[in-house]
């Protein structure tokens, strides 16, 4: 299994936002239907401990193997839910992707 994690740097002026945004629209293009997907999850950052601040927000996508997650970046829904990107200044730098393969579930 593949894990995909997607992470958002957003400035905290605009975490509501993003947090609505991804509550309300992500997932909902195509992205669930896909071979081989498993589950997202939306990850919203919180402070800790006290004093730590955190703006990084992470959409985790789950996979049967590389190559469904390959085809889904080659997909319909990936071109659509990258279409019409939030405002610039919603964000404090480019989001980066880092893939992991799962090797042990409890
Ligand atoms: C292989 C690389 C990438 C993966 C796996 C990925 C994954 C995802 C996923 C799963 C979503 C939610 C999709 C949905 O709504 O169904 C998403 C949305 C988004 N991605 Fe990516 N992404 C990638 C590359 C990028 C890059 C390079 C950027 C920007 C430079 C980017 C910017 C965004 C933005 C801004 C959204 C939110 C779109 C919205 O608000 O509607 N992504 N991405």
């Amino acid at each position: 299994m593949i894990v995909v994690m997607t992470k958002f740097p957003i400035n905290p002026e605009h975490a509501k936002d993003f947090a609505e945004r991804a509550k309300k629209e992500f997932g909902e293009k195509g992205l669930t239907g896909q071979e081989g997907f498993i589950k997202m999850n939306i990850l919203e950052p919180k402070e800790f401990p006290p004093g730590n601040k955190n703006n990084v927000f992470i959409i985790e996508t789950y996979w049967k193997d590389m190559e469904s997650f390959r085809k889904y970046t080659e997909s319909k829904a990936f071109e659509e839910a990258h279409k019409n990107p939030p405002p610039k200044e919603w964000f404090a730098g480019r989001p980066t992707v880092e893939l992991y393969e799962v090797i042990k579930e409890k």
